[in-house]
């Protein structure tokens, strides 16, 4: 039996289409934030009286469509046709735009390899890892971490090994399971989005200024590179055949609440994933006002504040 944390990441750099669906191999490299807060705890066990495999989330077992996901993904690992039960609980909303697909598969996946006896490194169950969830790949290491493009063995993950004074400060806005996921919406956005390629263009530039952001530690640029990547994959999205939001009345509000405090002199920028939650980048120095003015808005258990969290480890 074996225990692995992983916690959730917030990408700054987004991770916005497939050039290889079964592969996930992706158009363009992306950059995150590993969060303190959001973790995914999961338990692998072996055995041998099990005839199938069985997945239990947060104490309530999954059904069979959700348990042949991950079947698929133990596959990777599995030795003698072994089957196990896997227990996950995660320390918030699960497929609500807080990235539980990426704490989920690298815990999965870190789990896996150490009770099955592989020991690969990081950056091999990395290449892994991005073929459960994408976005997981970035969620094995801590703090800031890149997923590169590439090809099979060279589409991993790393940590950029950076240290500063960053906070998230997470609006949610709503944390019931989204209609429309990351993985298909994506995938339309590659067939249909008449800006989809301008977005792969943009987004190869902006991840080479993130990086040097990063290395600079400079937040103000950080924050200024994700906010614009992220609205333009929420731009690729309204390009669409049939235009998609995931941006709600409540985040829009967000929105223009962080542009407010920033005139203010208040370090705040944003940034959105699949969902309509919104993640406000700022310091230690101004998350006490950031919380004060989003409490506008939001209830107070509506809001996490987070810092870096470390990389996924056995516990
Ligand atoms: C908007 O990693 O959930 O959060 O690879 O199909 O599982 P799959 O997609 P997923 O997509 C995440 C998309 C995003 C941006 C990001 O995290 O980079």
């Amino acid at each position: 039996m074996t225990t692995a944390k992983a916690h959730a990441n917030i990408a700054l750099i987004k991770y916005w289409g497939k050039q290889d669906e079964k592969l996930f191999l992706p158009f363009t490299s992306s950059l995150s934030l590993t969060l303190d807060q959001l973790y995914t705890i999961t338990t692998v066990s072996r055995d041998p009286h099990l005839t199938e495999d069985v997945f239990v989330l947060n104490g309530i077992k999954q059904d069979e469509s959700e348990t042949i996901k991950l079947s698929k993904f133990v596959d990777f690992f599995r030795r003698n046709n072994e089957h196990v039960r896997i227990e996950s609980v995660n320390s918030f909303a699960t497929a609500a735009g807080l990235a539980s697909s990426a704490s989920g598969y690298a815990a999965l996946a870190k789990a896996l390899n150490h009770e099955f006896e592989w020991n690969y490194d990081d950056r091999h169950l990395s290449t892994i890892t991005r073929k459960g969830s994408g976005s997981a790949t970035r969620s094995l290491f801590g703090g800031f971490a890149v997923w590169q493009t590439g090809d099979d063995e060279t589409s991993f993950g790393y940590p950029l090994m950076v240290d500063m004074d960053i906070v998230m400060v997470i609006g949610v806005v709503d944390d019931t399971k989204k209609s429309h996921s990351s993985r298909s919406m994506m995938k339309t956005t590659v067939e249909q989005s008449a800006y989809f390629k301008a977005w792969v263009q943009q987004s190869e530039i902006d991840f080479k200024d993130m990086m040097e952001a990063v290395h600079d530690r400079d937040l103000i640029k950080i924050g200024t590179i994700a906010e614009r990547n992220a609205m333009m994959m929420h731009a690729t999205l309204l390009a669409n055949a049939v235009p998609y939001f995931y941006i709600q009345p409540k985040s829009l509000e967000i929105i223009q609440l962080v542009s407010s405090l920033r005139e203010q002199g208040i370090l705040a920028y944003y940034t959105m994933d699949a969902g309509p939650n919104v993640k406000i980048i700022t310091d230690s120095k101004h998350q006490a006002m950031v919380v004060n003015a989003l409490l506008s808005i939001l209830d107070s258990e509506n809001i996490i504040v987070t810092k870096p969290g470390p990389k996924a480890a056995i516990v």
